[in-house]
C-alpha cells in the first residue's frame, strides 16, 4: 500500500451498497455486508474499492440525496462500523474510494430545511438557488431548464404568511435541491466534509455530478428540452453544465488532498463529449482522474472505439493525467444487454425492451472480449459490481416495485436505471440467490442464483474466472509502456504493450489469426490460451514474440 501513484494503474470496482451484500437480512446491502466480502474482492484482484453514497439519506436517489454527509444512514451501518470497513479494506490491500455529492443535498438537510423557513434574500436561502418566478404572481418557473429526470428544474415553495413563493433549483429529483456555490460557506462545508472523511483513512472521492457545480448567475433559458438523464455535454456556455468556474473548486480540493501522506485522490463524474473539455478536470494542480463516458456511450465498434481510445491518450498525455476507462455502472445498462441489441450504443435515458430485442448470448460473447479490451488498455480501470459475473439486466422488474425517481418523474413513461442495480447473487440459493435476505428490495430475475459467485467459482470458463485472470495480469504489467497498434481496422483491433502484452480483438464476422510465435496468455471464449484464430467478437491477450 506503499505506492502514492497506485491511481494512476488501478482497477477499481464501485460497490453500489444497496445492492451488494446485506449483512443483517432487512434485504438491503450494507457496511456489514461489504465486509464480509473484502476476501471475495482482494481475491478477484481489484485494487480499490468505490462505494456509493452511504450518508444520511431519505433514498428518494439511491443515497445521491444526502440529508447529512458525516452520518451513515442506519440502514447501512453506523460511523464505527465504517471506520472498522476502511481499516479492514486496507488490511487486504484495497483502498476505499467515497462518493462525495456537492451539487445538492436532500430536501430533508438542515441547511434546506432552514432555508424554507427563511425569507427571500436570506442567507440561509443563499447557499441553494432560490429565484422568484416570472409572470405577473411569480407563477411560472424562473427558466426553460429541465430536470435530467423529467419535468421542470424548478419547484415552487410556500411562504411563512401561506401564499406560494419563490422557486428552488433542482437539476435531478425535487427532493435533491441544487447548492448555490458562489456561496462561500458553501465551500467551506464541503471543504471539512472532505477533511472528516481522509482524517478516517478515506483514500478519495468519486465527485458526483462534477462538471455541474457552477451556474449561470443571469439564470438564463437554455433555449431547447434537455431532458435526458446524463448525457454528454458539448454546448458552449451551457448555463448549469461544465462552466468554467468548476476549476477553481477543484484547484482548492486537490490542495487539500496534497495535504495528506499518502496524498488522496479524485475521481471526477463529467459527462462531457469533448475529450479535450474532459481534460480540463484533470490539468495540473486539479482532479487526479475523470470517468471516460464516450468509452462507455460507444458501440460495440472497432471505429468508434478506437478513436475513442486514441482521443483519451492523446488530451490524457498532454496534461499528464492517467487516462480511465468505464464500460458499466449504476446508471446505464449493463454490457451484456446492451451488446445484444442491433444497435449498441449508449442510449441516453433509455432502458429496457423500449429499446428493441436482445441475445443475451450475443451480448455476453461481447461483454468478454469488451472486458478484455479494457482491461488491456494503460491507465485505470472501473469494474462495476456484477460485470465480473456477467450479469444481464432486469428488464422486466414490476412496475409497482420500480424505486428509480425517473419512474414517476418521467409519468410511467421512462423505467430508469432499476435493471442494472438488482442486488447480486452469491449463491446457488434460489432464493434471494445468497444476496442475505429472501426478499431483496429490488426483485431479482428468475434464475439469477445461476450467475452467481457460486456457480462461476466453480466453471473454469465462467466471466469471473476470466476477469479474475486478466486482472492478475495486468497487475503484473505495471507501468507497461503505452499503447502500439499494429491493426486498426474497421473489424479488428490489435495492440501492443512493449514485451508485456498484445491485445487482439475481432469485431468483424470471419475468423482472424493469432500472430504465429506469440505467447498466448488468455482468451474471451474458452479462457484457455489456445493459438486458435479467434471468432466474431473474440478477444484474445498474448505475450508478444520477444
Ligand atoms: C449521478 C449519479 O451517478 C446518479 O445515480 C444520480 O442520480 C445523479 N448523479 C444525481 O446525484
Amino acid at each position: 500500500m506503499a505506492d502514492a501513484q497506485w491511481w494512476r494503474t488501478a482497477a477499481i470496482y464501485q460497490i453500489y451498497i444497496r445492492s451488494f451484500a446485506d449483512g443483517d437480512g432487512d434485504g438491503i446491502g450494507d457496511i456489514a455486508g461489504i465486509r464480509s466480502r473484502l476476501g471475495y474482492l482482494a481475491q478477484l484482484g481489484v485494487d480499490a474499492i468505490w462505494i456509493t453514497p452511504w450518508y444520511a439519506s431519505p433514498n428518494n436517489d439511491g443515497g445521491y440525496d444526502v440529508r447529512d454527509y458525516r452520518a451513515i444512514d442506519p440502514t447501512y451501518g453506523d460511523l464505527r462500523e465504517a471506520e472498522l470497513l476502511i481499516g479492514e479494506a486496507h488490511q487486504h490491500g484495497l483502498r476505499v474510494i467515497l462518493d462525495i455529492v456537492p451539487n445538492h443535498t436532500s430536501t430533508d438537510h438542515p441547511w434546506f430545511q432552514a432555508a424554507l423557513v427563511s425569507p427571500p434574500g436570506s442567507p440561509e436561502r443563499a447557499r441553494y438557488h432560490f429565484v422568484d418566478g416570472r409572470g405577473p404572481g411569480g407563477e411560472l418557473p424562473p427558466n426553460d431548464w429541465r430536470s435530467t429526470f423529467g419535468g421542470s428544474a424548478w419547484q415552487r415553495v410556500t411562504e411563512a404568511d401561506g401564499e406560494p413563493g419563490q422557486w428552488y433549483l433542482h437539476l435531478f429529483d425535487p427532493t435533491q435541491a441544487d447548492l448555490n456555490w458562489s456561496d462561500p460557506e458553501v465551500h467551506r462545508e464541503f471543504l471539512d466534509i472532505l477533511r472528516f472523511w481522509f482524517d478516517r483513512g478515506v483514500d478519495g472521492f468519486r465527485i458526483d455530478v462534477a462538471t455541474g457545480l457552477v451556474k449561470h448567475p443571469g439564470y438564463p433559458d437554455l433555449g431547447y428540452r434537455e431532458e435526458d438523464l446524463l448525457v454528454l455535454t458539448n454546448v458552449p456556455d451551457h448555463p448549469h453544465r461544465d462552466r468554467d468556474g468548476v476549476h477553481a473548486i477543484y484547484r482548492d480540493w486537490r490542495t487539500l488532498a496534497g495535504e495528506y501522506d499518502p496524498p488522496r485522490i479524485f475521481v471526477a463524474e463529467a459527462w462531457v463529449a469533448d475529450s479535450e473539455r474532459l481534460a480540463r478536470y484533470v490539468a495540473p494542480g486539479q482532479l487526479h482522474t475523470t470517468f471516460n463516458f464516450p468509452f462507455l456511450q460507444s458501440a460495440w465498434d472497432a471505429g468508434e472505439l478506437s478513436s475513442v481510445i486514441e482521443s483519451t491518450l492523446h488530451a490524457m498525455s498532454r496534461v499528464g493525467a492517467p487516462p480511465t476507462w468505464v464500460l458499466s455502472n449504476h446508471d446505464v445498462e449493463r454490457t451484456v444487454t446492451r451488446y445484444g441489441r442491433a444497435d449498441t450504443r449508449k442510449q441516453p435515458g433509455r432502458s429496457g425492451h423500449e429499446l428493441g430485442p436482445v441475445d443475451i448470448e450475443l451480448g455476453r460473447r461481447r461483454a468478454r472480449a469488451a472486458i478484455l479490451l479494457m482491461l488491456a488498455l494503460p491507465g485505470v480501470a472501473y469494474l462495476y459490481q456484477g460485470e465480473e459475473l456477467g450479469l444481464p439486466d432486469h428488464m422486466d422488474i414490476p412496475v409497482d416495485r420500480i424505486q428509480d425517481p425517473i419512474w414517476t418523474r418521467s409519468g410511467g413513461r421512462r423505467r430508469g436505471r432499476d435493471g442494472c442495480r438488482v442486488p447480486l447473487p452469491w449463491t446457488l440459493d434460489p432464493k434471494g440467490a445468497g444476496f442475505g435476505s429472501a426478499d431483496p428490495w429490488l426483485p431479482q430475475p428468475h434464475g439469477w442464483e445461476t450467475h452467481s459467485v457460486q456457480s462461476q467459482l466453480d466453471d473454469p470458463t465462467s466471466m469471473y474466472h476470466l476477469v479474475a485472470r486478466a486482472l492478475r495480469i495486468r497487475r503484473n504489467l505495471g507501468a507497461a509502456p503505452e499503447l502500439e497498434w499494429v491493426v486498426r481496422s474497421d473489424s479488428v483491433l490489435h495492440f501492443r504493450r512493449g514485451p508485456a502484452l498484445e491485445c487482439i480483438v475481432n469485431f468483424g464476422a470471419t475468423e482472424v489469426p493469432v500472430p504465429a510465435g506469440a505467447v498466448p496468455l488468455l482468451r474471451s471464449d474458452t479462457i484457455d490460451a489456445t493459438p486458435d484464430p479467434l471468432g466474431p467478437d473474440t478477444a484474445a491477450w498474448l505475450r508478444p514474440r520477444g
